[in-house]
């Protein structure tokens, strides 16, 4: 088959499967509303600007500033001509946020995955993956030269005996991403930190999720276990996220960030960051950290959707996070909530394969900390109500 034949049938295969997605345009006026090039109005309850803060008006001035100072591409890789005096800043304040003795910035928290997973991983070192972690991470596994293992999601009794079964390989990475993005769950980072300690292996988890999430003031999931950072612990991030910017970022020892700068495909051959969205990112972090009770209400919001869907007797699999998958379990089903929620100015996500199981699909609600009270509370009811009336019962 050609290749126009083969993706001419994929298109139509997707079609069928109710698996179709579009590019159309929501232009945002403030964090949680947004209208479309018709100028339908929409609440957008799928945020991943958790805290708001990309329309944080220091954030954007700061932005404006760096471009009217020093324009808006970074001209080149960090190697050659991209390294901007604030990328060298944002990474010593987004170690000291982490706890981690150094950081280094990819373009993505997509390439700060491939960068660090690619890099680190040799012939002859075996990486522990849970089966749910981001594509991000799966690509990164694909690009590194070691073994791959998946464990099933959060199983530590099977982690613990695929870690037995390979304690000779040379060295031993557990991946895992902190705040699960599509369920919502957290790592069971103590008992991982327990296996790690006890089969010698590092651990690598992705914080995209937990970054101005987890924890009393926001810095992820160490800080929600109450745990100290250790040499073993390789931390992944994103500014896209909490941050309301753009890049991603490793945090971990000083060797394993000078490795990285060295051996990194990713990080040494691709155009840096515009200067711009590094100094969107350090003040967004310096707001996270002068104005922790943005972190609190957030939480005050989870604590709201919890009620509601308690007292309406939806079902939501979700710990204390920002993010409630609202998991229907159909592809058609799911694309009735999303359309009656969308006419009536909900966006609520549809989450379908590849992003996760086919057979798994679901609606993604996701917390952010400047909702309007009330217009938060009665897009809660109307979901809840909605799913109802779609499914007949949840
Ligand atoms: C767990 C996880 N890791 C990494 C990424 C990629 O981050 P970015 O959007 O900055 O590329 C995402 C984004 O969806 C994610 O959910």
């Amino acid at each position: 088959m050609d290749a126009e034949k083969y993706w001419h049938r994929e298109i139509e295969q997707c079609q069928h499967m109710c698996l179709t997605r579009n590019t159309s345009a929501i232009k945002f006026f403030d964090a949680t509303h947004g209208t479309t090039e018709t100028g339908h109005k929409l609440f957008m309850v799928c945020t991943n600007d958790y805290l708001g803060l990309r329309f944080h008006p220091e954030v954007i001035e700061a932005a404006q500033k760096c471009m009217h100072d020093g324009g808006f591409g970074s001209s080149g890789a960090r190697l050659t001509t991209g390294t901007h005096p604030l990328a060298n800043q944002l990474e010593q304040n987004l170690a000291c946020f982490k706890c981690s003795e150094a950081a280094l910035i990819f373009n993505t928290g997509y390439m700060a995955n491939l960068g660090l997973i690619s890099a680190i991983g040799r012939s002859g070192d075996v990486i522990f993956s849970d089966e749910k972690n981001h594509a991000s991470i799966i690509d990164g596994c694909k690009l590194s030269k070691a073994k791959v293992v998946i464990y099933a999601h959060r199983d530590m009794g099977q982690l613990k005996e695929l870690l037995n079964k390979y304690r000779y390989a040379q060295s031993r990475f557990i991946i895992t991403e902190g705040v699960f993005s599509m369920d919502g769950t957290i790592t069971p980072l103590p008992n991982l930190a327990g296996l790690a300690e006890a089969f010698d292996a590092h651990i690598i988890i992705d914080d995209a999720h937990s970054l101005g999430v987890l924890g009393k003031d926001g810095h992820g999931i160490l800080e929600h276990f109450r745990m100290q950072p250790s040499p073993r612990i390789i931390q992944v991030g994103t500014c896209s996220k909490a941050l309301g910017s753009l890049g991603g970022f490793v945090c971990g020892t000083k060797t394993l960030i000078q490795y990285l700068r060295q051996c990194s495909r990713p990080f040494l051959c691709s155009t840096m960051l515009p200067p711009a969205a590094l100094a969107a990112s350090l003040k967004a972090l310096q707001i996270l950290r002068s104005e922790p009770e943005r972190v609190r209400r957030l939480k005050w919001f989870s604590e709201t959707a919890k009620n509601v869907f308690l007292e309406s007797g939806i079902s939501f699999p979700s710990e204390s996070t920002a993010i409630f998958p609202l998991v229907t379990g159909d592809e058609a089903l799911t694309m009735k909530i999303f359309e009656s929620l969308y006419q009536r100015g909900i966006y609520l996500a549809a989450i379908r394969y590849p992003s996760v199981p086919f057979g798994h699909a679901r609606l993604r609600l996701s917390v952010c900390s400047e909702y309007p009270e009330d217009e938060w509370r009665n897009a809660l009811l109307d979901i809840a109500s909605t799913i109802k009336t779609v499914v007949g019962h949840f």
